[in-house]
């Protein structure tokens, strides 16, 4: 049975990479079929909205996307689409892996640590921010909810036990924060009694920080509220090498959205210099989201040994490659696996 997915190719360097992107789909003959629709600057531009209606209702429709970078100007008010598109479909959970991968320059080999993150709620309310009129105070609302942090939660217990992961971390601020980080972490601490089976510990932030840098190897998956998740997710690609190989996926209830965490890189927008890899392995988090494991681990695996043997790859990891080269390297390993 085929299945529809939502495309969009995005700003910048987004047709570049999600064309080198549907290719390897394609190799892997996963059956998709591609609703292309546009947000961002191109669709601004073109049908005079940053987010057509028409994409929120292919998103709402297929129920899963692969996005490209967005482009949200600066100035003029506009939210940013990526914000938006959060709150519309709920997506509460976002999960970031950090993996590492040989032959690229990393500080680090053999990292695995996904980091999931709380996406609508904690320090990120649209509402409550508020400048007193000279200017001289600023305010803005923490607010974090038992049914947010419990949903949080499980969705990393259950994710880390489909995944055959052992061990969670939580990571707060509850000694100084107590009201809003302790909410979290004493929902986490029940949370984690029902799961007999996964090692839970908890640990404050700006530790869990050093200790990432220090010794990443004790971290398995780290669930965390959305402040908090969105900086240590950037160290743990950071570990890893950048956000070249960086994917993330935005997941709720109704809809899940696949993307690399990087942006349109403008400055090489244009230049088939982008590494199509943080979107690629968005792809692959997604066919695994779709039930198409066995796919979704081919599409790694030729990702891993096109970098590891150096062929043909993009300059950011070395090579003198091109998007192009690159995705026909990948199409080849793909199509001999
Ligand atoms: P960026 O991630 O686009 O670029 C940062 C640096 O990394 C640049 O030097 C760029 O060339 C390089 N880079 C990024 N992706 C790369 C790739 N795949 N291959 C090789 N090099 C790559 O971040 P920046 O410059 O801060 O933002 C540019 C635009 O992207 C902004 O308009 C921003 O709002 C948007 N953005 C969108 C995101 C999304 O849609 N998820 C996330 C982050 C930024
Ligand atoms: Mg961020």
């Amino acid at each position: 049975m085929s299945k529809t997915i939502a495309v969009i190719p995005g700003d910048g360097i987004g047709p570049e990479i999600m064309d080198a992107t549907i290719r390897c789909l394609d190799a892997l003959d996963c059956g998709l079929v591609y609703d292309y629709v546009e947000a961002g600057m191109v669709a601004l531009d073109k049908l005079g909205d940053l987010l057509p209606e028409a994409t929120v209702d292919a998103i709402a429709k297929h129920k899963v996307a692969l996005k490209g970078p967005l482009t949200t100007p600066i100035g003029g008010g506009f939210t940013s689409i990526n914000v938006t598109l959060r709150r519309k479909f709920d997506l509460y959970a976002n999960v970031r892996p950090a993996i590492s991968f040989p032959g690229t320059k990393a500080r680090y080999e053999n990292i695995d640590i996904i980091t999931v993150r709380e996406n609508t709620e904690g320090a990120y309310l649209a509402e409550g921010q508020t400048l007193s009129e000279d200017g001289q105070v600023a305010q803005s609302i923490i607010r974090n909810t038992r049914k947010g942090s419990e949903r949080i939660v499980r969705y990393a217990f259950e994710m880390a036990r489909s995944k055959g992961r052992k061990k969670i971390t939580a990571v707060h601020k509850a000694n100084i924060m107590k009201t809003s980080s302790g909410l979290f972490l004493n929902v986490a601490r029940e949370v984690a009694k029902e799961y007999a089976d996964i090692e839970f510990n908890e640990m404050i932030v700006d530790n869990t920080c050093m200790q990432l840098v220090m010794n990443p190897y004790q971290f398995d998956v780290i669930v965390t509220t959305n402040l908090f998740g969105d900086i240590l997710s950037d160290l743990c690609a950071g570990l890893v090498g950048g956000l070249g190989l960086a994917p993330g996926a935005n997941i709720g209830a109704e809809a899940a959205i696949f993307e690399a965490v990087h942006g349109s890189a403008p400055d090489i927008a244009g230049q088939k210099k982008a590494n199509p890899c943080a979107l690629l392995l968005a792809a692959a988090d997604m066919l695994d989201h779709l039930d198409m494991v066995a796919k979704g681990t081919r599409l790694r695996n030729a990702i891993r040994e096109t970098i590891d043997a150096r062929d043909r790859v993009t300059p950011d990891l070395g090579g003198k490659g091109t998007t192009d080269t690159f995705a026909d390297a990948l199409v080849e390993r793909i199509r001999a696996s």
